[in-house]
């Protein structure tokens, strides 16, 4: 169908399962188990529920906000998926070309099909990149890795600390991947042993080290200047860990559900962190010094903004942008961002926010959630 006919997130997801390569979609739409995690991320959303406010000129509304110091224009960024070749030849540039046309920040994954040096050369003078680490077991390699990067003017480091194993991705799991896959990552040689029985993530993940501990972490810290943001945190004494070892933010995410089935949902985990640093470090959030990130399930600009109400710095986007793209190439990411921009203009009409400060506490009722 043309763009025109795609009129939210979830169409995509639609047409590229009837669209996409087989295996692509296996990949892409798996996840760990018996789905549960997965599942659970876009329903805790429907436990939320909004107390607007009214009667406020909402004539003009603006929901560009600051990540990590950098402008974005929507409270959003493009999280970190690997393989994008997969589905489209070009890859994850058509994120960095999106990104750049919508003033939002891409989050580069080490496991990109495109190489790292190519996201980067092709992204606008001034376009904000992060980059999502898997940490290699010869650490030599990362450090080679992260210098690079640091000095290619990335702007923070997210470390992947949810896959000391990948988890087990059944569907992806039956499908053999094979070696003239033209999304098998060629440049920076991240893996040393690949085993091709087991599917794409199995096939490309071995180099990743179980052994990363938090004892690391000064290590990373005498590396690079980038601000360490821990991506996968769960509860929140680890959270508070992070806090207290200097790092300037964690993401309350399970991976897409693709790593612990059962792990709670980030917007759930969101809840129980900010309750928690308030009792106990008295923050207050959103908070610049120590920034909360969500992912997983989010398919609204409404979910974004319940998760910026409940202390949020922005959200990140995973499989819808990946879905637009198999679909549509560049084009469908641009869609995709159009829609989520007008969902964001529309939804802070609604509730009486002009802008992302007026999304405060009081405007949810997030009572339902466990961690509540
Ligand atoms: C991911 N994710 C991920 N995370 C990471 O740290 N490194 C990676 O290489 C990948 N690769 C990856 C591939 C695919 C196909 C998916 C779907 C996800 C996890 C990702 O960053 C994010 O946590 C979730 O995708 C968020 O959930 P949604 O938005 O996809 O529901």
């Amino acid at each position: 169908p043309p763009l025109s006919e795609i009129l939210n997130l979830h169409d995509f997801e639609y047409i590229a399962r009837a669209v996409m390569p087989e295996k692509a979609w296996a990949y892409y739409s798996s996840a760990a188990d018996d789905e549960i995690t997965n599942r659970e991320n876009h329903a805790a959303y429907h436990r939320i529920w909004w107390r607007p406010r009214i009667l406020r000129d909402v004539t003009h509304v603006d929901f560009s906000t600051k990540i990590l110091g950098h402008h974005s224009k929507m409270p959003l960024y493009i999280t970190a998926t690997a393989l994008g070749k997969l589905g489209h030849p070009d890859g994850e540039l058509n994120l960095t070309r999106a990104a750049a046309k919508h003033g939002v920040i891409q989050m580069i994954p080490t496991l990109a099909s495109c190489s790292f040096d190519e996201l980067v050369d092709n992204a606008k003078p001034g376009q904000v990149q992060f980059l999502q680490l898997y940490v290699n077991k010869d650490r030599s390699i990362t450090e080679k890795f992260v210098r690079h990067a640091e000095k290619r003017g990335i702007q923070a480091l997210f470390i992947t600390v949810d896959a000391p194993q990948l988890g087990r991705r059944e569907k992806d799991m039956r499908m053999k991947f094979d070696a003239e896959d033209p999304a098998e990552v060629t440049e920076n040689k991240q893996q040393d042993k690949v085993d091709r029985s087991q599917g794409a993530a199995r096939a490309i993940s071995s180099f990743i080290d179980p052994g990363l501990d938090w004892k690391d972490i000064p290590w990373f810290q005498g590396i690079t200047k980038m601000p360490l943001i821990l991506k996968g945190v769960q509860c929140w004494e680890d959270a508070l860990q992070a806090y207290d070892m200097g790092l300037a933010g964690v993401v309350l995410s399970n991976h897409g559900g693709r790593q612990l089935d059962f792990s709670r949902s980030g917007i759930e985990v969101l809840v129980e962190v900010v309750r928690e640093l308030k009792k106990q470090r008295g923050l207050t959030f959103p908070n610049e010094k120590f920034q909360l990130f969500v992912d997983g399930g989010v398919r609204r600009a409404n979910d974004v903004l319940k998760a910026i109400a409940l202390g949020a710095t922005a959200v990140g986007v995973g499989r819808p942008f990946l879905y637009a793209f198999s679909s549509y190439g560049f084009d469908g990411v641009d869609h995709a961002l159009n829609i989520l921009h007008d969902e964001f203009e529309m939804n802070m009409r609604l509730l009486g926010a002009r802008n992302i400060k007026e999304i405060v506490p009081e405007m949810v009722d997030a009572s339902s959630l466990q961690s509540h």
